[in-house]
């Protein structure tokens, strides 16, 4: 099918908590080290929300900014795409939450659910309205109130996560405009679920006070089978994007992957053959943010003068369903 429109990313924002919980305060809270941490994650710390902090919230100041950086209100909205597995309520949806905090009007408004791998799914959703003229401007954000979530008695995962919003505006480009979204890509592989899941809590294991007890609501993972995944899978969907645009690795400027731990990056880049100092990277001071992680780097290397508009970047994720993915676009 060919497209009517190019969608192009017309603002970036992002927000993190002020609270910062360090490696420090974490050996105070499960057997583990600060060392440990750097050495196998690259994390020194993450970010934590305040108290009665929700994710709305998050996603509120990372979409603020990103609407001042596209020049637009949130009246300008047609669309408001929330990607999160740890949203403000089980119903109704975090979007529409977002939605009457900016005071956006006459959008359409939902959550979306594909874990760490969630922007790059919300982007190619976005990239559909977009390309067929249903929509002209959408807010797309990726945003994680993890440390509500995760276990702190179950050292593997409660050093990993952090919580954090990013936010991109996806507009209608001009028949001018050379900056547009090049392809997206999206994949699940259910049969690996239970890699990275909350067992209970849901409707298939739902609340019981035997669940409380067994702490199967927290967030459990096999880290090193999802390692394996995570490296097979980022470096596979890198390529796809590449082959659909036309384009190799030696043309990218940057490539922003989901932040996991800087051990995957570097394996990616390994399998990938590319340059590490052309790989954004904020795991250390963000931890994993999940669906946030690729906004939020993207938001920083761009603050900081690394990211430029007319750049070529390549954006790559994974995460539980097990889902992957990958964006190719100029900037
Ligand atoms: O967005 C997707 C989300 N998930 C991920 O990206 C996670 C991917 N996996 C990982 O990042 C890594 O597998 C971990 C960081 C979770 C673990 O690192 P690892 O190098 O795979 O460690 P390991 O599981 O092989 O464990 C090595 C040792 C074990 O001790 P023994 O059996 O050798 O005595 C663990 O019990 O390290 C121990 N260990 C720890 N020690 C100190 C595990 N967690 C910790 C810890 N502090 N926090």
């Amino acid at each position: 099918m060919t497209s009517q429109f190019k969608t192009r990313i017309a603002g970036v924002g992002s927000y993190l908590p002020e609270q910062v919980l360090t490696n420090y305060d974490l050996e105070k809270m499960v057997e583990t080290s600060h060392d440990w941490i750097v050495q196998r994650t690259g994390i020194v710390h993450r970010h934590k929300v305040a108290e009665g902090e929700g994710t709305s919230d998050l996603v509120v100041k990372a979409a603020e900014r990103a609407l001042k950086d596209a020049n637009l209100t949130a009246q300008d909205l047609d669309l408001i795409i929330v990607a999160t597995v740890s949203g403000d309520y089980r119903m109704p949806a975090t979007a529409c939450i977002v939605q009457t905090k900016l005071g956006a009007k006459n959008v359409m408004a939902f959550d979306l659910a594909a874990a760490c791998t969630g922007f790059v799914y919300a982007l190619h959703v976005a990239d559909q309205f977009i390309k067929t003229g249903v929509y002209k401007n959408i807010l797309i954000a990726g945003a994680e109130n993890l440390t509500k979530l995760v276990n702190y008695k179950d050292r593997e995962t409660c050093i990993l996560f952090g919580d954090g919003a990013g936010a991109m505006i996806v507009s209608r480009a001009s028949n001018t405009d050379e900056n547009t979204v090049i392809s997206t890509h999206c994949h699940a592989e259910g049969a690996h679920a239970e890699l990275l899941w909350f067992e209970a809590g849901g409707t298939k294991i739902p609340f019981s006070q035997e669940v409380l007890d067994s702490g199967k609501h927290f967030m459990k993972m096999k880290g090193k089978e999802i390692f394996k995944h995570a490296t097979r899978t980022m470096a596979a969907a890198c390529y796809e994007a590449l082959d659909a645009g036309g384009k190799t690795p030696a043309d990218l400027d940057w490539i922003v992957p989901h932040q996991a731990n800087q051990r995957i990056t570097e394996a990616v880049a390994n399998q990938f053959e590319f340059p590490m100092e052309k790989i954004v990277s904020t795991v250390h001071e963000t931890g994993n943010t999940s669906a946030a992680s690729i906004p939020i780097a993207f938001d920083m290397a761009y603050r900081d003068g690394r990211i430029k508009r007319g750049q070529l970047i390549l954006l790559t994720a994974f995460g539980s369903g097990l889902t992957s993915g990958s964006a190719l676009l100029r900037f």
